[in-house]
């Protein structure tokens, strides 16, 4: 869809694709699972579940505390609480990518219905990974239960793990406690330097010397190559500078990261908005998408034109996400709701054409925008 197509979507439109994608949400939670769910087969509707959550159900959560603000419905709200409670045991997990299941699955809680046991839980989640902050790097390394820290040693680290930030900002706001801030910070001044290219690129995945804290090596995990820009690497850094520079705005060098990365997204994604798992994917007809990247990027559009000051780039970025979105809904959104075609973990095979509990949050959220349901920044 051209953006002058998109733009020419109207609220009705955006809100047909909304039902669309809570009726996901409902069935999902009708089926009353064992398990947090992960990923999905987009034919049969059946989930992969993770008993503990793995990094992903904190979504899983985000995605019932944003329907219950957006319908009203209780159900949706008691169902949030049920599964917040089994989030509980990870509050120490030694993973910086507490920062997904602690931001999306209680601050959001926190901010959207004022829960206590969500705002209580994401202060001790953030305090915790204050604990694991790394000195010599300057940064939150992955830690020894992160997904990935089963193939690599002690002094790595990946910028999937900047939302680690907003959760600290958040919770440092929460609780007055300026070190946390500051580590907070930190933390997202260093990603930059382990993880950004001069060129806006991003970068998965880096290692550190211990006693230097210097990088010695930049790799990915589940990217195409070592020196290739993995979709959800770009994606994250959106994310996690956007939402960092809306909690911070006295902070402008994290506005300025937010558009480096987004930047260099528009600049490089197809013009049919969706992008391939790897913006260094050899391109051919078999190359797989990845929708939840794309989602997850729309999200950071958007929050970056709410918060940015010139006027004109904001339209832009908004002009983009409404795209990205429109794009989604469009060819990847299913008529039962299911967002198919997220790539997963290519280089295992893994949910390489399915859908993913992040892809549908980051629509969901999009969506309760572009609708009118949510009017709040968060
Ligand atoms: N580890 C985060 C991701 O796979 O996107």
């Amino acid at each position: 869809m051209s953006e002058n197509a998109s733009a020419a979507v109207t609220k009705s439109g955006w809100s047909e694709a909304w039902e669309r994608a809570l009726g996901r949400v409902s069935e999902t939670s009708a089926m009353a699972l064992d398990g947090f769910p992960h990923y999905g087969d987009p034919e049969t509707g059946k989930w992969t579940t993770t008993p503990d959550a793995f990094w992903t159900g904190g979504f899983w959560i985000g995605e019932l505390w944003l329907a219950a603000h957006a319908t009203g419905d209780e159900t949706f709200q008691e169902q949030a609480a049920i599964w917040l409670k089994r989030l509980e045991p990870r509050i120490e997990s030694r993973t910086v990518f507490r920062g997904f299941l602690f931001y999306y699955g209680a601050v959001t809680g926190a901010i959207l219905h004022n829960d206590s046991t969500a705002g209580r839980f994401a202060a001790r989640a953030a305090q915790s990974l204050a604990e694991q902050f790394d000195e010599t790097a300057g940064l939150i390394p992955l830690g020894s239960q992160a997904e990935e820290a089963h193939s690599v040693g002690d002094g790595e680290a990946n910028i999937d793990g900047l939302p680690a930030t907003p959760l600290m900002l958040w919770a440092a706001q929460h609780l007055k406690d300026d070190d946390m801030r500051e580590l907070a910070l930190r933390h997202a001044r260093r990603s930059g330097e382990f993880f950004i290219r001069p060129d806006g690129g991003v970068i998965q995945s880096a290692s550190f010397d211990n006693r230097t804290g210097e990088v010695t090596r930049r790799y990915t995990h589940k990217g195409y190559s070592d020196s290739s820009i993995w979709t959800r690497a770009q994606a994250w850094a959106m994310l996690g500078y956007a939402l960092s520079a809306g909690i911070e705005p006295g902070e402008p060098w994290l506005l300025e990261r937010a558009t480096q990365v987004a930047d260099w997204w528009l600049d490089h994604v197809p013009a049919d908005h969706v992008a391939y798992w790897d913006f260094d994917a050899p391109v051919t007809p078999e190359t797989k998408r990845d929708s939840s990247g794309t989602a997850i990027a729309a999200a950071a559009l958007l929050k970056l034109a709410a918060i940015h000051p010139d006027r004109a780039k904001a339209e832009g970025y908004r002009t983009a996400a409404r795209a990205a979105t429109a794009a989604l809904v469009e060819r990847h959104l299913r008529p039962n709701g299911i967002l198919g075609d997220g790539c997963f973990d290519p280089k295992n095979n893994k949910a390489v054409a399915n859908e993913l509990i992040w892809g549908d949050y980051f629509l969901l959220e999009c969506l309760a925008k572009l609708s009118g349901r949510l009017a709040m920044e968060f």
